[in-house]
């Protein structure tokens, strides 16, 4: 098991399988009354160079409820690579605390504390990718449907760090893999060929158009998320230009699958990206999806720091 939690593709399927079945069960636990304190004593700091809120309040409980402690540290503070070089401030904190999670711009960043904390450091979300985002998606998708291989998850909207975190997860654990996104906002093209080494591996199918009524047909999973994601608001006017025929609403959904889940890590641009009907419609699960975070987060938690 790697020291950090920086990616999914970093993690084998085995790895990935068994941190997901604890988080099933650490979720459990809580629903009847608490976890066991198995993070008694221990502190993560949570550095933030862009707004949140799942990420910060699913980290902070989720410690809490194992017994440990949270620190937030907003944008203002640390100057992350530029108030201090970032292989300071990874050596300074790893005085203080016992694991670092890091949301930042660059993903070199969350790299290189990686590279000199000697504690473990998580990914809450870089320019690059979501992998707390994934647990959490994958969690939620296996509790609908069982991990069950095959199953047709379709991403519609920006090639973006969200949008490669699902991809990983998805051919890791043998999901075939579907998303539509307008030309010229694909994924990293170092991302799309690295998990199709995964894919062939699992039997994992990755499929890659510009169509999301094609992309959508026989989805179990249809996914979306904001057209303008967190650094990138001076393109938001081009890119409210370019979406909209990516928008997840009633007609989108009614090509899929019957009993298809519409999934979004959030926040959600309603009526942009998303429609209230489908939002807060039949098949969307948005709002368990969000609560996930802190049961998937938990089990990573413990796998790392426990
Ligand atoms: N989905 C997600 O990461 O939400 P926040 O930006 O609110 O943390
Ligand atoms: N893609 C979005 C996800 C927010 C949780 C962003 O990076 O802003």
């Amino acid at each position: 098991m790697k020291k950090d939690f920086l990616d999914i593709i970093d993690y084998s399927s085995e790895e990935l399988t068994s941190m997901l079945d604890l988080a099933i069960e650490l979720k459990k636990e809580w629903k009847a009354g608490g976890n066991k304190p198995v993070l008694k004593n221990k502190t993560l700091a949570l550095i933030f160079q862009k707004p949140s809120l799942r990420t910060r309040i699913s980290f902070e409980m989720g410690m809490r409820h194992l017994g440990g402690d949270a620190l937030y540290i907003s944008p203002n503070e640390i100057g992350l690579g530029q108030r201090e070089a970032v292989s300071d401030v990874a050596r300074v904190l790893a005085g203080y605390v016992d694991g670092i999670m890091a949301r930042v711009f660059a993903h070199e960043h969350v790299v290189e504390l990686a590279k000199w904390a000697d504690i473990p450091v998580i990914n809450g979300l870089s320019d690059y990718s979501h992998p707390c985002q994934a647990m959490a998606d994958a969690l939620t998708i296996i509790e609908k449907f069982g991990n069950k291989k095959g199953l047709n998850v379709t991403f519609v909207g920006d090639g973006n760090n969200v949008a490669v975190s699902l991809m990983q997860i998805s051919a890791k654990l043998g999901w075939n893999f579907t998303i539509a996104n307008p030309p010229k906002y694909d994924m990293p093209a170092e991302s799309i060929e690295a998990c199709k080494k995964v894919a062939a591996q699992t039997g994992s199918k990755l499929t890659f158009l510009t169509d999301p009524h094609e992309a959508v047909r026989g989805a179990q999973v249809i996914y979306t998320d904001t057209w303008t994601s967190m650094g990138q608001e001076a393109e938001a006017k081009e890119r409210e230009q370019v979406f909209p025929p990516y928008q997840v609403n009633a007609r989108l959904v009614s090509e899929a699958d019957k009993d298809v889940i519409v999934m979004h890590c959030l926040p959600a641009h309603r009526n942009h990206e998303l429609t209230d009907e489908v939002a807060d419609g039949p098949h969307s699960v948005i709002f368990p999806q969000a609560h996930n975070r802190m049961h998937a987060q938990k089990a990573i938690l413990v796998k790392l720091m426990g």
